[in-house]
């Protein structure tokens, strides 16, 4: 179903309504997502992006509602991974020669796919595409948002800032703009987002919103590949949330995260909270079982934390995997600007402390202490001295 975006500008994607899970088992989407992709219609036509290959059949099957495929004269790929191209195989069959505007890695990613020498017209930052009317396509590179393929495409005139991913949330919704769906939703999922997928490359996205500043155009909305789009005053917000999310962003809050084989490592999680609350009763305190917690939701939560106590029983010199199976992921995430120690229990050697405070100062976390252990089950004495080092650790955050 085409729905109108602006003047000549219509959505031609898929809501997937039903999507738990996304990259594979990696991310969960509770409330699904969209793959957008947009029919461009002036003098010439032009269609950007597809949708993800499950539902390429059904995409081309609605597409000769709003238009003549043969009459399509460029595709614009501004990100070649499978939930945007999934359908250019089929699609590419049937008009295999229009061009196909991408970046250098943009082609290698879609050949590296699909295995076809399409007819790629190669654009780099300030390259255009004359679409007729008056208007036009300004193609500026946004490697690694999300891929170092990944370009935006800016159209003159109706002044939209096409940007796959980035500004995107996983939210299967029927309205196109932010401002029209649940605000709550809305923002946790962009949150979620930028938490679990865009914020390794924090890096980039300074460096792209410097420059999208200083090219000074006059952006009226911003069009994403995934969930609503931004118009009005959401365009400077969404952008706003962006830049202040790529610089270390933190807030009162202190993530508590462990898991736990007799509950020794959960009573110690839950008296170092009220420790950490007792010396700051405005924290906001998080505790979170790893293994039962989902473990996305748990990132968005280290995320906006100003801190992170991480906890394990010694189990076979290590810590349980869950945990760190989630440490490794920190990894990869590349949080910043976060103050860290490790706890848990232990019955006879206690290895696991040592080992998680020096794995979370390899991830980039900065440990304040040595963290607190304590063998067998925690009595009242126990309990009093984890309250006690709550209350210190939240006096160095
Ligand atoms: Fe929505 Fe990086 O793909």
């Amino acid at each position: 179903m085409a729905i109108n975006v602006k003047n000549n500008v219509f959505w031609v994607g898929k809501v997937d309504w039903e999507l738990r899970m996304f990259h594979g088992h990696e991310l969960s989407t509770h409330h699904g997502t969209t793959y957008n992709s947009y029919l461009i219609k002036e003098e010439k036509t032009v269609l950007m992006d597809t949708v993800w290959s499950p539902f390429a059949e059904e995409f081309l099957r609605e597409l000769p509602e709003a238009v003549d495929i043969d009459k399509i004269d460029a595709i614009i790929s501004n990100h070649a991974e499978p939930d945007h191209s999934g359908a250019m195989r089929d699609l590419m069959e049937m008009i295999p020669d229009v061009p196909v505007y991408c970046t250098a890695n943009g082609a290698k990613c879609l050949k590296g796919h699909y295995h076809k020498d399409w007819n790629f017209k190669i654009v780099r930052t300030g390259d255009t595409l004359d679409i007729g009317n008056g208007k036009k396509f300004v193609f500026i590179e946004a490697p690694m948002l999300h891929w170092p393929d990944t370009m935006f495409s800016y159209l003159t005139g109706d002044n939209i800032l096409f940007t796959t991913d980035a500004f995107g949330q996983h939210y299967a919704t029927d309205q196109i703009w932010a401002d029209l769906v649940d605000p709550a939703i809305l923002w946790d999922e962009d949150m979620k987002y930028y938490a679990n997928i865009i914020a390794p490359w924090s890096k980039s996205v300074q460096v792209k919103i410097r420059e999208l500043k200083g090219m000074n155009l006059p952006i009226d909305m911003i069009c994403t590949s995934h969930g609503a789009c931004w118009r009005g005053a959401d365009v400077a917000k969404a952008i706003d949330k962006y830049e202040s999310w790529a610089n270390e962003y933190k807030e009162n809050r202190v993530a508590i995260v462990y898991d736990t084989i007799w509950g020794g490592t959960r009573v110690m999680a839950e008296e170092i909270a009220k420790g950490i609350h007792l010396a700051d009763p405005h924290v906001i305190v998080n505790v979170m079982n790893l293994g039962a917690a989902d473990k996305n939701d748990v990132l968005v939560e280290v995320f906006r934390s100003k801190a992170l106590l991480v906890g394990s029983p010694s189990h076979n010199k290590c810590a349980l995997s869950s945990v760190g199976g989630f440490i490794e992921e920190m990894r990869g995430m590349a949080f910043r600007g976060k103050k860290a120690a490790a706890f848990g229990c232990y019955g006879w050697s206690g290895e696991a402390q040592k080992h998680l405070n020096a794995t979370l100062a390899e991830v980039g976390l900065e440990v304040v202490d040595e963290g607190i252990k304590h063998q067998w089950e925690p009595d009242e004495k126990a309990m009093t001295g984890f309250v006690e080092y709550g209350r210190a650790f939240a006096k160095k955050c």
